[in-house]
């Protein structure tokens, strides 16, 4: 899955660093806007605009004017606040378009919201949309936030010379004195596959006294980590240790003992997942299912299932990402009838389907060669409403041609298209190539030319 390269980045850093990395994004953005709380009053129009989903744009401009028009009235904060909102749900072109709405209403932006806006055209528009926004700013406009934001776009787009300018620049101007400007450009390094950028730049952090967070420490130790340094990540630790914090933060033990898994350092390995188990964090669902995911790496049946009970005996209610964090742990340690198990307790449980969990149990049969199994649990979890994805498409077509049956995978394709998604379908070129040949060996021009439509409707890039 992670792939064979020689450098190997465990999904489970890269999951920890992307859950630090938003988490320090939004702060970043948010910082600087204070009294947030609006009257009562203007909720309804924010339902009006959470009830836009999938809606074209223009709708958003047109709710507003809407609610101009019936008399109601906004202030700007809490404009600002909708703003937010939808970001945080990640309605990235909405929100932005309520901004352009608030500039065509006259409406004046403070600092941070310009890198709020920075932050939206980089994801919808694009990154030169970006750049021209933030260079016809007025100057005192160009502060440590703008400048932040825009070097934070810069990083998440692996552009690392732009990247490099811009840090040059804000270094010249006394805007690189926040923890955040580090962090990015140690997720920059990250991503680019340089760990060892890495150290030399906490230096510099420590040499100009900006704090190191927790985000900081578990990416240096992972820089270490991949430079098979071991002797260093520890010190990273006990550095922290030193400082006398008591307990530190479960991220650091979970990053400790996953860097000590893969590093085949098993003892270790243990005393820092008991460590990470007494630093858990007992209204923070993620902190189990970091452990119980560690412990699967550890291939120990035994602790995934306590830790399990135990989680089921803290939380009242277990989500579905509870249940998939386990089924995949289960399957994983490759234990068939405890994924069964888990499987039926979950379906017990909730109505509402969901194909994630499915899948896992899928995956787990045709591996085992099991299609009927898999076949009758696909048609139940359909009949039960559950909306198959292309995952649950791919791993059957991957069976099918797997053991030859051209025909079997073919009909997966052209049910799958038949369902019309809206995600793209990413199928590799030697899987096309399989379904081309076959074509042609066949001398099916007709065939050919369905599968290609079929494509073209999945809005596959592979052609
Ligand atoms: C570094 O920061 C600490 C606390 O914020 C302060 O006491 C110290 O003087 C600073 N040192 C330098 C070199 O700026
Ligand atoms: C599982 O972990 C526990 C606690 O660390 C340990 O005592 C036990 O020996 C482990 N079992 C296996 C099979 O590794
Ligand atoms: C489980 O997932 C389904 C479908 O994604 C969703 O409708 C349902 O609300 C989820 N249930 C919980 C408890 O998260």
């Amino acid at each position: 899955m992670a792939g064979s390269s020689s450098f190997r980045v465990p999904a489970w850093a890269v999951a920890l660093v992307r859950r630090l990395c938003t988490a320090a994004e939004s702060s970043a953005v948010t910082g600087g806007s204070a009294g947030l709380a609006g009257p009562g009053l203007a909720k309804p129009l924010y339902r009006r605009l959470s009830a836009l989903g999938g809606a074209p744009q223009g709708s958003v401009a047109m709710a507003m004017d809407e609610w101009l028009q019936e008399g109601k009235r906004v202030r700007p904060i809490e404009v600002m606040k909708y703003v937010k909102e939808l970001r945080k749900y990640k309605r990235f072109s909405q929100a932005l378009e309520l901004m352009k709405w608030m500039d065509s209403k006259g409406i004046r932006m403070t600092q941070s919201n310009h890198a709020i806006r920075i932050d939206l055209l980089s994801k919808t528009e694009g990154i030169d949309s970006a750049e021209v926004y933030f260079s016809n700013l007025p100057e005192a406009a160009k502060d440590c936030f703008t400048y932040g934001a825009l070097l934070n776009c810069y990083c998440r787009e692996k552009m690392a010379g732009k990247a490099t300018e811009l840090y040059e620049k804000m270094k010249m101007l006394s805007y690189d004195s926040t923890t955040l400007v580090y962090n990015n450009l140690a997720s920059l390094y990250m991503k680019l596959q340089q760990p060892e950028k890495i150290p030399p730049l906490i230096e510099q952090m420590r040499a100009k006294n900006i704090s190191l967070d927790t985000f900081t420490h578990c990416i240096l130790m992972n820089s270490y980590a991949h430079l098979g340094d071991i002797d260093a990540v520890e010190r990273v630790v006990s550095e922290m240790e030193d400082r006398g914090e008591g307990t530190m933060p479960w991220p650091v033990y979970s990053n400790l003992a996953s860097i000590y898994i893969s590093a085949g350092l098993t003892q270790r390995a243990e005393s820092a997942l008991k460590m990470l188990e007494m630093a858990v964090d007992r209204k923070d669902r993620d902190s189990f299912h970091f452990l119980i995911t560690l412990h699967a790496r550890m291939r120990n049946l035994s602790e995934v299932n306590r830790v399990w009970r135990s989680m089921k005996g803290i939380f009242p209610k277990i989500t579905n990402l509870s249940y998939l964090v386990v089924l995949q742990a289960l399957d994983q340690l490759d234990d068939l009838s405890s994924i069964e198990q888990c499987y039926e307790e979950w379906e017990a449980l909730h109505i509402h389907h969901d194909i994630r969990l499915t899948n896992v149990v899928i995956g787990a049969y045709l591996r085992k060669n099991m299609i009927d199994e898999a076949l009758t649990l696909w048609e139940t979890a359909s009949k039960k409403g559950s909306e198959s994805n292309f995952r649950t498409f791919d791993m059957f077509i991957d069976y099918y041609l797997g053991n030859n049956e051209v025909e079997q995978a073919l009909r997966c394709v052209f049910t799958a298209a038949s369902k019309g998604k809206k995600e793209e379908w990413k199928m590799d070129e030697e899987r096309v190539g399989i379904f081309l040949r076959y074509f042609e060996e066949q001398k099916d021009m007709e065939g050919a030319k369905a599968f290609r439509e079929a494509l073209k409707k999945l809005k596959c890039s592979c052609l």
